[in-house]
């Protein structure tokens, strides 16, 4: 395991305090749009090798069309491929995507147009938010520098396009800008984050004032063209290239402008950009003319009074006006990031339009059927009217804008809130579980696997030299072990001494009613025979024995419960680096730092997370579920990186397969059913707990087997654990490890025995009890912080007679001393008059005894045969 400090309920408030804004469940329209572009374009990539063509729209007959590298559009293809990718977590999309965004790579230095920011962002900025991969940010860097050779100070703009002639034939502009180059500037913040350089960003700034200073009309509808003079930055003149007349609102261009200005309220948080951004949305959403399903004629303004085209439009050649898909799928995904930058109360109309053009794309009427369409996802966009091309057609920009739309759909905040509001109701079905987990007090957990072999030496090097954390289970981590070296281990796995029976009748002795074992660890060794991964001891090792199913029959025999650890994060084999660098590339674009604690960066596996989660550990979980039909517990350990939707979806594989197994906190993300404190520590009096807890603790410092671990924890250490964990309300789990042959250390046996020895004469005092008012009193005031605490301070305690602890139970009080007293009287000052009436005294194991009360206290005289106990006593005290 584990070295986890602390942990806090963070997202667990999050369900009281944020409204619950969905009204059905709406997966069902990402899985929708995902499933058709998963089959659409699986048939796209098959049969369309040449990577020097760009799958862009369809032709009259359905038949895909291309375009080459120097078009504006190369780089969706691979952006759609990404976003498939980034829905499906299959390895298959990630590598495809890859290979069509290394096809654009040559077109960091294009300088020809300032569409460079639409083709590099979408397929390599796409790239390193979804591989992390470092090699992408040169390249990401050196695009927006080929961008910025089109930056003019003195207009303060990107020059879009060499020249654009006016529709009237009176015109040639030499420094046109386009209200669609606000979507370039996504690229020039990200260069600027990747290179530490700020001449990117402050160009998108200027960019983006220019822009909203004169290419809107009052009402916030765009001009397409504004073209400048490139000397003095006058502004010459306000046109349309594609829209309907040069004072239309080009339905394209508002979405382009609202998704700009989003970003730029994103990466500058200047509240004009948000102001001009909502604003935008304004437009779109109140529009008198914008269709029930919300996806927009291509012009807002076709064949209205006052807009006069003065390009060669015959009104007769449009039985009805185009409507432009693509327009809605950027609208759709600027509405969803437009929202979370606005006041909670706001949201709900934007919301629903987002939520009404995506169910609109989604329907029949804009989904293609699989096969046809070019291939593509979305039908009926328009590219230009004016320029009588791609009209009414797929295009693959709208698919791009989709599937992000959908992406982010499926990830906004509301979406978490739901998410939690399901796990609450899974989690109030198992308040019974929970009730008798939390009766059981007592329970062994157990780390045995691989590394029991090294058992904390490494070619002769102490794992101390070599790094930290010094746990043994973590050998492979600390001394670098590549995987495969590492796997080599198994063969030596054959653990001769190993008897289920014996470990599970050492716990039941010892008073403990659960058993927990590591079923498979961050090495990836599973200790029963999985079907999913071969790395396992049945079938990777001599011993060929299924660990989990024997101890498992052992603890229905014995009558003990049963429940697994299960790595579900950390896969040192197959996880690959535990998502480490998709997050370090998205954090690092909102400057947060990335923890990397635990993850496999020395030899990680090449296949992403998503897949390691496809394949092997949700497979994994699943058949533990459905071997072990009694299982009670799963213990998820180390969540480092992960999101709420996957903690969220090993929550609900376990509850849609066993709805009564207790879930512990380390699943992540508030989604336990149960609270740990943290690795061999006991919490303060003062932490409150909203869920049932247990504390887990070692024997020695490690959970493995190390070697030379010798500092054993005695036998009034353990009482001390269990009598200040149980008294403040917790379960204690005490952990051992396993050596190499299964052989259980001897200080282990021998100290477990005595233990349970004094636990069954004072079972009544901790089995099913729950905290007293007070939980210990007397002088003996001990912390026990974390495993590094333990290790190094050790553990001093001089008990005194005075130091009682407490349990109750129904009318009873359970007052429980480790020592006796020298002279057999007893003073138990917290059961005083003034605090509560004593009916009569019990010591348990013995019978009733006199006492007297009075205001400072209970006092009594013990009988000489508790006098000679070295192992204390309990009292039990009925109040009246
Ligand atoms: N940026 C070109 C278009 O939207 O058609």
């Amino acid at each position: 395991m584990i070295v986890f400090k602390y942990n806090l309920y963070v997202i667990y408030f999050l369900t009281f305090f944020y409204p619950f804004l969905l009204h059905a469940d709406t997966s069902d329209i990402v899985k929708k749009g995902f499933d058709l572009a998963e089959r659409q374009y699986a048939l796209l990539y098959q049969d369309h090798k040449d990577m020097s063509k760009y799958p862009r729209s369809a032709d009259r007959n359905g038949k895909t069309t291309f375009t080459d590298i120097r078009d504006w559009t190369g780089g969706f293809w691979p952006g759609c491929l990404w976003y498939v990718f980034d829905y499906t977590g299959d390895d298959k999309w990630r590598d495809v995507a890859l290979k069509w965004t290394n096809s654009l790579r040559q077109n960091q230095f294009n300088t020809n147009h300032h569409d460079i920011g639409f083709v590099m962002n979408c397929s390599y900025g796409n790239a390193y938010r979804l591989t992390g991969d470092t090699t992408f940010k040169a390249i990401l860097i050196q695009s927006a520098k080929s961008l910025l050779t089109r930056f003019n100070p003195k207009v303060g703009a990107i020059k879009s396009w060499d020249v654009f002639p006016s529709w009237d034939g009176k015109h040639t502009y030499e420094f046109p800008v386009i209200i669609d180059n606000m979507m370039n500037l996504e690229l020039l913040f990200l260069a600027s984050k990747l290179s530490g350089d700020p001449i990117y960003r402050n160009a998108a700034i200027r960019h983006a004032e220019t822009t909203l200073k004169n290419q809107y009309r009052p009402d916030f509808s765009s001009y397409h063209v504004v073209a400048y003079d490139p000397n003095t930055g006058a502004v010459l003149s306000k046109e349309t290239a594609q829209g309907f007349s040069d004072n239309s609102a080009w339905a394209r261009g508002q979405a382009w402008g609202l998704y700009g200005f989003v970003v730029m309220y994103r990466e500058t948080k200047d509240p004009k950009f948000l102001q001009a951004a909502q604003k935008m949305a304004e437009f779109y959403i109140k529009h008198p003319r914008l269709p029930q399903d919300k996806v927009p004629q291509w012009d807002f303004d076709v064949n209205q009074a006052g807009f006069v085209p003065n390009w060669n439009y015959r009104k007769a050649d449009f039985e009805t006006i185009p409507r432009d898909a693509s327009a809605a799928a950027v609208t759709a995904s600027a509405l969803l990031e437009l929202v979370d930058y606005m006041e909670t109360g706001q949201q709900q109309e934007y919301l629903d339009v987002a939520e009404i053009i995506l169910r609109s794309l989604g329907s029949p009427k804009y989904s293609s059927e699989v096969g046809a369409n070019g291939l593509f996802v979305l039908k009926h966009s328009v590219g230009s009217i004016p320029h009588k091309g791609e009209i009414d057609v797929p295009l693959v920009y709208a698919d791009y804008y989709y599937l992000e739309a959908l992406m982010r759909w499926n990830k906004r905040s509301h979406r978490l809130t739901q998410l939690m509001k399901q796990w609450q109701e899974m989690n109030r079905q198992k308040t019974r579980a929970l009730k008798d987990f939390q009766q059981q007090k007592f329970g062994l957990f157990i780390h045995w696997g691989l590394y029991a072999i090294p058992a904390g030496i490494w070619n002769g090097q102490k794992m101390e030299d070599l790094g930290s954390p010094s746990v043994a289970e973590w050998i492979q981590l600390v001394a670098k072990i590549p995987r495969s070296t590492y796997a080599k281990l198994a063969d030596q796995f054959s653990p001769q001494s190993f008897d289920a029976d014996k470990i599970v009748k050492m716990a039941k002795d010892a008073g403990m009613k659960y058993l927990v074992v590591t079923s498979k660890h961050h090495d990836g060794f599973a200790l029963y025979g999985s079907m999913v991964s071969s790395f396992n001891s049945e079938q990777a090792t001599p011993f060929k024995r299924d660990i989990i199913q024997e101890l498992y029959d052992a603890c229905l025999r014995h009558k003990l419960d049963f429940g697994v650890y299960y790595s579900h994060n950390i896969d040192w084999k197959d996880g690959s680096d535990a998502q480490y660098a998709v997050t370090k590339a998205q954090h690092d674009m909102l400057n947060k730092k990335t923890d990397a604690f635990g993850a496999n960066l020395w030899d990680p596996s090449t296949n992403s997370f998503a897949s390691y989660l496809n394949k092997k550990a949700i497979p994994q979980v699943k058949e533990i579920l459905q071997r072990f039909k009694k299982l009670k517990y799963i213990w998820f350990d180390m969540p480092g990186l992960m999101t709420a939707e996957q903690s969220f979806r090993f929550y609900k594989t376990v509850y849609d397969l066993n709805p009564n197994i207790i879930v512990s906190e380390r699943i992540g993300n508030g989604m336990g059913d149960y609270a740990i404190p943290g690795d061999n520590r006991i919490p303060d009096l003062s932490e409150h707990f909203t869920k049932p807890w247990e504390a887990i603790g070692t024997f020695n410092h490690s959970w493995g087997y190390k070697s030379y671990d010798h500092d054993w924890k005695d036998v009034d250490e353990l009482r001390y654990w269990l009598l200040e964990i149980v008294s403040k309300g917790g379960n204690y789990m005490l952990n051992i490890g396993p050596d190499a042959q299964g052989n259980v250390a001897t200080p282990v046996k021998k100290n477990l025995a005595i233990l349970g020895k004094w636990l069954r004469l004072n079972a009544e005092a901790v089995y099913g009890t729950s905290p007293w008012t007070i939980a210990h009193e007397g002088p003996t005031i001990i912390r026990i912080t974390d495993t590094e605490q333990r290790e190094k301070e050790g553990f001093k305690a001089a008990f005194t007679a005075s130091d009682f602890w407490f349990t109750q139970k129904k009318d009873f009080v359970y007052a429980m001393a480790l020592v006796v007293p020298k002279d057999g009287i007893v003073k138990v000052q917290s059961l005083n008059q003034n605090k509560a009436k004593v009916k009569s005294v019990e010591i348990l194991g013995f019978g009733r005894i006199d006492f007297q009360q009075d205001n400072h206290g209970l006092q009594l005289k013990l009988p000489k045969k508790i006098q000679n106990s070295s192992l204390g006593y309990a009292l039990k005290i009925k109040l009246g």
